[in-house]
């Protein structure tokens, strides 16, 4: 009998006799030592396994640790000499500082390697690399060669960073829409593209730049802001994130509107995660940012025109198609143009609970927006049968600004109630109210409710869900 029949023999009878153990220490103590041997091997294996997949750990720990180092120390370089190119051949040097004044690196890792690394890193997409490799910074904008920007902790700021000319802009845009299978040419002088992180990128070149070639990339947050993110980042209070959950879970129909980089996305990334899991979601984008938690979701993207013109897939085409597709939820990430009106249709008749954004200073200029953009679909409607459309459809309103010290807050989130005559009623149930600025130019003010119960709370209270009327009382509570 071999070892391993031995053991596995042992731990059968063992299994089949719980007191297996007991009986043989009892009746044949001098098997106790056999019994034991045969496990020892077995035990001895297991604890070298985990030694080795510790000291791989600790090998890689050490990889990535030497390798952010070195990039921190880049970024601290690049505040004098902006020039990633001219530090590069001294990498290796900066590489071997660091490991000399470490003890924890020496002999403990492939240098090379961590410096091939980062090289390759760094200069894939030219001069803004280490800029796309920071995480503090979220946006990246190239005006031409001699100006960069940078958006970080919501503050956009200029950078030193500059390319040669506009050639080599032109190399970094086609390195970054080639894989993508596009291209970009006086032909095609905009393209919208995605980096592998999905960041997202849009190029624009001369004659229509005047500038030089111009790259905007919004890069891709690896873990979405959660609500309880965004209640202490204070964008909203804990009350209207408890309210606005039951709004999610009571299939309200529900707008974000705000300004370009207010946060619209990223509320309705969050609003979205308030959908059951059971539910079947279809989520139609421009370029796919969304990004559910749950099971059962269905990602559309649509398509421009391809060089001759052809083949656009609209987010209008995929509205209407999304119809078909047995949604319990639709969810558009932004609402531009004819698709308005198909959309209005959908929550009307039926397809309740369907979140969306769109581009607008208030609640009230988001409705007369949606009636223009209703406008364009190209169907002769009377205003008031349009008015009659956007009432019946659209339930809440939640305003979205970024303030001038780049904080981002909700700034109201609305009611709206019905049509009245010609005019539609809307009704504030949540407003912030801002107080002045303190000392570091930081806006101070609060979150407050206007007092108003919504006129759908009996349908959140039909839910099952629980929000306590006192939700919608004034407090003195600074936010
Ligand atoms: N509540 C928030 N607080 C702070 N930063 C935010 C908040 N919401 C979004 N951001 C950041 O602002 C940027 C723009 O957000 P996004 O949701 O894409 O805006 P929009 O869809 O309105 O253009 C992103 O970099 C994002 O990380
Ligand atoms: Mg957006």
């Amino acid at each position: 009998m071999s070892l391993l029949e031995k053991v596995q023999a042992k731990s059968q009878e063992k299994k089949e006799n719980p007191d297996f153990q007991t009986r043989v220490e009892e009746e044949k103590p001098i098997q106790k030592p056999d019994l034991i041997s045969s496990f020892r091997p077995k035990k001895k294996v297991v604890e070298t396994e985990s030694d080795r997949d510790k000291k791989q750990d600790q090998k890689f720990n050490k990889h990535l640790e030497l390798k952010n180092r070195l990039h921190k120390k880049i970024l601290e370089e690049m505040n004098e000499n902006d020039d990633v190119e001219q530090i590069i051949p001294n990498l290796d040097t900066m590489a071997i500082e660091i490991i000399k004044n470490d003890e924890m690196f020496r002999g403990a890792i492939d240098r090379k390697k961590v410096v091939e690394e980062l090289v390759h890193d760094l200069t894939g997409f030219g001069p803004i690399n280490p800029l796309l490799m920071d995480p503090e910074v979220t946006e990246v904008m190239v005006n031409g060669p001699d100006m960069v920007y940078i958006e970080r902790k919501g503050k956009l700021m200029l950078t030193g960073v500059r390319f040669r000319d506009n050639d080599h802009i032109m190399n970094v845009i086609e390195k970054i829409v080639a894989p993508i299978g596009r291209r970009v040419d006086e032909s095609s002088p905009m393209v919208d593209a995605r980096l592998p992180d999905g960041s997202r990128v849009n190029a624009i070149i001369p004659p229509l730049a005047l500038n030089g070639p111009t790259i905007t990339i919004r890069k891709f947050s690896k873990d979405p802001f959660t609500i309880d993110n965004l209640v202490s980042f204070g964008t909203l209070t804990q009350e209207m994130a408890t309210f606005i959950e039951a709004c999610v879970k009571a299939r309200l129909n529900i707008f974000v509107s705000g300004g370009t980089g207010s946060g619209k996305t990223t509320t309705l990334n969050v609003l979205s995660s308030f959908i059951f899991n059971d539910e079947r979601i279809v989520t139609i984008e421009d370029a796919a940012e969304l990004q559910l938690g749950q099971p059962h979701v269905i990602s559309l993207e649509s398509r421009p025109p391809n060089i001759e013109g052809k083949g656009a897939i609209t987010i209008r085409d995929l509205v209407r198609n999304s119809l078909r597709m047995r949604p319990d939820r639709i969810v558009i990430g932004e609402v531009r143009g004819a698709e308005a009106l198909d959309m209005l249709q959908a929550m009307n008749t039926g397809h309740d609970g369907s979140l969306a954004t769109g581009h607008s200073n208030s609640p009230r200029d988001m409705i007369s927006r949606l009636e223009t953009m209703v406008l364009l679909a190209g169907v002769e409607l009377p205003v008031k049968a349009i008015r009659e459309q956007i009432a019946g459809a659209i339930d809440l309103i939640i305003q979205q600004s970024r303030l001038k010290d780049g904080t981002r807050k909700i700034t109201k989130i609305t009611e709206v109630q019905g049509l009245e005559g010609d005019v539609i009623v809307l009704q504030d149930i949540f407003e912030y109210q801002q107080e002045g600025v303190d000392a570091e130019g930081k806006i101070m003010g609060r979150l407050v409710p206007t007092g108003v119960r919504p006129k759908f709370y009996e349908r959140l209270e039909q839910s099952g869900l629980d929000i306590p009327p006192s939700v919608f009382l004034p407090k003195e509570e600074w936010v």
